[in-house]
C-alpha cells in the first residue's frame, strides 16, 4: 500500500524534521497557504521530494512543513495537486502515502468551493459531511488490491467532524455543514451542472478535496475537510467567478479557518 518511494521519502523527510510522527496531515487549499508559515517546524519544497506535485496553480505554497502547531505534531502540505493538472486521478497519492509513512492518523484537508445555499455564503466556512463524486473518476481505478474496494461510509469521521464543530463553536465561528461536490475543473461548472448537482443534494462544489478523502480511506487515515466559501456557485449571483475572486476571497475564511484548527489542535486533538 505504500510504495518504496513514499518510505523512501518519509525516511528523508525524518533525517530532515525528526521521527516523531505527525499526529495530523492538513491540505491547504487555494489561497490557504499561509497556514503553513504559522508551523514551528522544518519546511521542505516539493521541488526538493521527488514525484511530489510541482503545485502549478497559483494561490498555493508548494512547501511541506513538519513541526509543532498549537503543541500538536503536525504536517502540513501547502499545495496540493489537482486531477485537472496531469489528468491523473491519483495525482495525490504519493504525498498521502508519504503521510501515512510518517505515522500520522489523521487527514484534515481544506479547499476553496462554491456554495448552492443562500445561508452558507462566500466568507462562511463548511465543515464536509459527505461527498458526492461528480467527476465519475476514481483515484483507486487501477489498483490492485482488494483493499480498492473501500466503503465510503462516514468517510469524514463523525469524532473528528464534532470535535471541529465544537472547536468553531467555542470560538464563536459559524461553521455550517453540508455536502461537498467534486467538480473535475478546470473550468468553472455551468448554472445547469450547478442546479443539478444541487437537486442531486450538494451543497458546495470544488475541483479537490474528494480523491483526497478516497486514497486517505484507502490508506487507513480518518478524515475530516472543510471548505472557505470564495463564491456562491455558477447562476446564483451576479458576481462573475474566477480563480483570481477564489484567490481574493478566500483570505475572508481562511482567518476563522485558522482560529478552528488551531483552538481544534490545542483542545481537542490528541497530544502528540
Ligand atoms: N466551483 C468549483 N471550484 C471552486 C469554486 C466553484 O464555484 N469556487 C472555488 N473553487
Amino acid at each position: 500500500m505504500i510504495s518504496d518511494q513514499a518510505s523512501e521519502l518519509a525516511r528523508s523527510i525524518q533525517d530532515r524534521a525528526g521521527n516523531a510522527p505527525p499526529v495530523y496531515g492538513l491540505i491547504l487549499g487555494s489561497g490557504l497557504g499561509h497556514l503553513a508559515e504559522a508551523v514551528d517546524g522544518v519546511a521542505i519544497d516539493y521541488a526538493d521530494l521527488p514525484g511530489f506535485p510541482h503545485a502549478g496553480v497559483s494561490g498555493h505554497n508548494p512547501k511541506l512543513v513538519v513541526g509543532d502547531l498549537e503543541g500538536i505534531r503536525v504536517a502540513v502540505f501547502g499545495g496540493r495537486a489537482h486531477y485537472y493538472e496531469s489528468g491523473r486521478g491519483d495525482a495525490m497519492r504519493l504525498p498521502l502515502e508519504v503521510l501515512k509513512a510518517l505515522g500520522a492518523g489523521v487527514l484534515i484537508a481544506t479547499n476553496a468551493a462554491g456554495s448552492m445555499r443562500a445561508d452558507i455564503p462566500p466568507g462562511d466556512l463548511m465543515l464536509l459531511r459527505d461527498h458526492i463524486n461528480f467527476s465519475g473518476l476514481n483515484p483507486l481505478i487501477g489498483e490492485a488490491s482488494d483493499a480498492r474496494f473501500v466503503p465510503m461510509k462516514d468517510a469524514y469521521d463523525p469524532e473528528i467532524r464534532a470535535a471541529l464543530a465544537a472547536a468553531a463553536a467555542a470560538e464563536a465561528i459559524d461553521l455550517k455543514d453540508g455536502v461537498y461536490a467534486w467538480y473535475s475543473g478546470p473550468s468553472f461548472e455551468t448554472p445547469a451542472e450547478i442546479r443539478a448537482i444541487h437537486m442531486l443534494g450538494a451543497d458546495a462544489v470544488g475541483m479537490s478535496t474528494v480523491p483526497e478523502v478516497i486514497l486517505a480511506r484507502f490508506l487507513g487515515l480518518r478524515v475530516a475537510a472543510i471548505s472557505t466559501i470564495t463564491n456562491m456557485a455558477a447562476g446564483l449571483s451576479d458576481e462573475a467567478i474566477s480563480h483570481e475572486h477564489t484567490k481574493a476571497m478566500a483570505p475572508l475564511g481562511a482567518a476563522k479557518l485558522e482560529k478552528i484548527l488551531r483552538h481544534f489542535l490545542r483542545e481537542s486533538g490528541p497530544k502528540a
